[in-house]
């Protein structure tokens, strides 16, 4: 079960990611985009150059999003049909619930929309929701007062924090290391419940102790820092401009 303050975070989230996969200079998404070119390798090619990307990354994103091409693209809203959210089985419900509110033919389907811990996430007019907020997402793109305008952040960005210092940027990782044993330390960890921002949320606190106790002589971490989805353009950007926002968490 995600709290209320939580589930706030994470759509205030999703809304910054959203808006940082438009990347700095480029009004429109690569979605946006994709959809207005035509597919011709020529259009394609000059639209990877200009995004600093490859044809290949263009071409597989157009083609594994449902809402790019056919019967399902330029729908109002999108019932996740990922494992997560069928597990939980509301999904069957909550499509019934949205073409009821918003017609038929303006519901579709598409797979997995990050919120996987959810167990029921919908996307509505370009933002994406979980099931428990249905009635205020209705109720919210109903009332043009709630709408927030585009491209701009309303919290204070954490993730483009810029790092000018990078001593004083990492003394409270040092303190906290240098200052209790490791053993506190992962406790306070495990306690806390900081999870890693995967779709799996997974404690971080458990996965180190997990790594202190195999027994080796020798250990080797290795940190998977890859972008694989298809159109995700939001990881690169982070990765490459702030790469201490992103090792630090
Ligand atoms: S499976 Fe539904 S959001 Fe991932």
């Amino acid at each position: 079960m995600v709290s209320g303050v939580c589930r706030q975070r994470i759509f205030q989230m999703s809304r910054n990611v959203t808006m940082l996969s438009k990347r700095l200079g480029i009004k429109s998404g690569l979605f946006e985009q994709q959809k207005q070119l035509d597919a011709s390798p020529t259009a394609q090619a000059q639209l990877a150059e200009k995004s600093l990307t490859g044809t290949s990354v263009l071409e597989s994103s157009r083609t594994f999003y449902d809402f790019m091409t056919g019967d399902s693209a330029d729908k109002r809203a999108y019932v996740c049909n990922g494992t997560a959210c069928e597990c939980a089985g509301q999904q069957a419900d909550l499509k019934a619930r949205l073409q009821s509110e918003l017609g038929a033919a303006e519901v579709a389907e598409m797979t997995c929309l990050g919120h996987c811990y959810a167990g029921g996430a919908f996307m509505l007019d370009g933002q994406t929701y979980d099931i428990e907020d249905l009635d205020d997402a209705l109720s919210e793109t109903q009332s043009e007062q709630a709408l927030i305008p585009e491209g701009h952040a309303t919290t204070p960005s954490i993730l483009l924090n810029p790092c000018s210092d990078i001593n004083s940027w990492y003394a409270p990782v040092l303190d906290a290391i240098s200052n209790q044993s490791t053993n506190d330390l992962l406790d306070e960890l495990i306690a806390a419940n900081l999870r890693g921002r995967g779709g799996a949320g997974f404690p971080a606190g458990i996965k180190w102790r997990g790594c202190r106790d195999y027994d080796a002589d020798e250990k080797y971490i290795v940190c998977n820092a890859d972008e694989g989805d298809p159109g995700a353009f939001s990881d690169r950007y982070l990765l490459e401009r702030h790469p201490h926002s992103v090792i630090y968490g």
